[in-house]
């Protein structure tokens, strides 16, 4: 029996193509804004509790001032892709959504807690009180949002465990078991903040309301980590891939009949390996060959959005291919476009990408306090 529910019929606005690459760009945004969270926020917790120097100390306030901010993003940046995975895999993605909704929701209030905890974190380094253990409240409560989401857009792939959780309880209550994708794929997502976490800081090593010496801290810090943390993230990708089941594997590997796509997506996986080099050798150089300059800020922050880009074209291979494989084709939708309604969205959004750009050269431009200034 089909598990899905029945598709709605009011066909889709745009063509499935388009919907798709929408999705995948917002997505990529948000999972930079996402890991920069978890990394920038992590590092800025154990400078503040292991960082006997001055240097830590500022170097955990800077990230920590701009950490409430980067949180806007996460969210903005999270809101579009919600919609278009809605519109695309609304079937599976409710019906996910429904069966661990007490969960689901409690991302709302964990979200408001987190952010709050974010404020108070950065007021506390600002005056110099004990701070760690309100910013590792914030980064475990970050963490479980990220493992709820991964619950959720792991479980929509797995129909065959929507029934008998459902007659388990339809409460929402508990969560589902016995997934091996789950923990790998969360995993990645925590190791790979680190990774743009470490990089972030070689960028804004680059900025001048460092002193000389803050630089080559910062930039040094950040390349090590980069340049470590980068090795565990390849590693946790690696066997993300590895436990996905074989005929995803295979899809991606060798493509599907009348899916060329995948076969594309699934190349995407190289490419972010072949980035993710680039990004630990990034690090090396900011790290151990101490090499501090705009240029490497700037390569780090292009390695980063590509990664995430290729990153969220390879999983959607992995979730696509793996709802083909349980007779859901995201294609095989009526559409009928509505060219006028698309061309106003697609100018608003140009239009909206451009006001975030402006946005961050304002704040970019605006910082003109030294770092360490009380
Ligand atoms: C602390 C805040 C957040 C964290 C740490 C976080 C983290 C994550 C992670 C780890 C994933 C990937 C899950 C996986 O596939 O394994 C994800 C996906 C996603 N997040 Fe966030 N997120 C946060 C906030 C938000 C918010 C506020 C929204 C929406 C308003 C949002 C929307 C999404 C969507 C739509 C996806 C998946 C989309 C898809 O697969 O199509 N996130 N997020």
């Amino acid at each position: 029996m089909n598990p899905y529910p029945a598709v709605d019929p009011i066909p889709l606005p745009a063509p499935v193509w388009l919907l798709k690459l929408l999705h995948v760009v917002t997505l990529a945004l948000h999972f930079v804004a996402v890991e920069m969270l978890l990394g920038g926020l992590l590092l800025a917790i154990l400078l503040s509790l292991f960082g006997k120097s001055a240097h830590s100390r500022v170097t955990a306030r800077a990230l920590a001032r701009r950490l409430t901010v980067v949180m806007t993003y996460v969210i903005n940046l999270g809101v579009p892709p919600l919609l278009f995975a809605q519109v695309l895999y609304g079937r599976a993605l409710y019906t996910s959504s429904v069966l661990i909704g007490l969960y689901w929701i409690a991302i709302v209030p964990t979200l408001i807690l987190t952010y709050w905890l974010l404020y108070k974190f950065s007021a506390r380094l600002e005056q110099g009180k004990s701070a760690w253990w309100v910013g590792l409240i914030a980064w475990l409560l970050a963490g479980s949002v990220a493992r709820m989401l991964s619950t959720n857009m792991t479980l929509m792939l797995r129909p065959e465990a929507w029934r008998a959780m459902y007659s388990a309880s339809a409460m929402g209550a508990f969560l589902p078991t016995g997934d091996p994708t789950l923990t790998p794929r969360w995993l990645l997502m925590l190791a790979g903040g680190l990774l743009i976490g470490g990089l972030w800081l070689v960028y804004l090593a680059g900025r001048r309301t460092f002193t000389a010496d803050e630089k080559r801290f910062v930039a040094g810090l950040g390349g090590k980590v980069a340049a470590g943390f980068g090795l565990v993230y390849l590693a946790a990708g690696l066997w993300a891939a590895n436990v996905q089941p074989d005929a995803v594997k295979t899809g991606l590997a060798h493509g599907v009949a009348g899916h060329a796509l995948y076969r594309y997506e699934g190349l995407a996986g190289y490419g972010w390996i072949a980035l993710v080099v680039v990004a630990v050798l990034v690090g090396a150089l900011a790290g151990f060959g101490k090499i501090c300059a705009t240029w490497i800020g700037w390569t780090g922050v292009l390695a980063a959005v590509l990664i995430e880009i290729l990153f969220t074209a390879y999983r959607d291979g992995v979730r696509d291919v793996t709802l083909l494989s349980k007779d859901y084709d995201v294609w095989d939708r009526v559409v009928v476009t509505n060219w006028s309604v698309v061309g106003i969205f697609l100018v608003l959004f140009v239009a909206g990408l451009g006001v975030i750009a402006w946005l961050v050269s304002v704040m970019a431009r605006a910082q003109k306090t030294m770092e360490g200034a009380a």
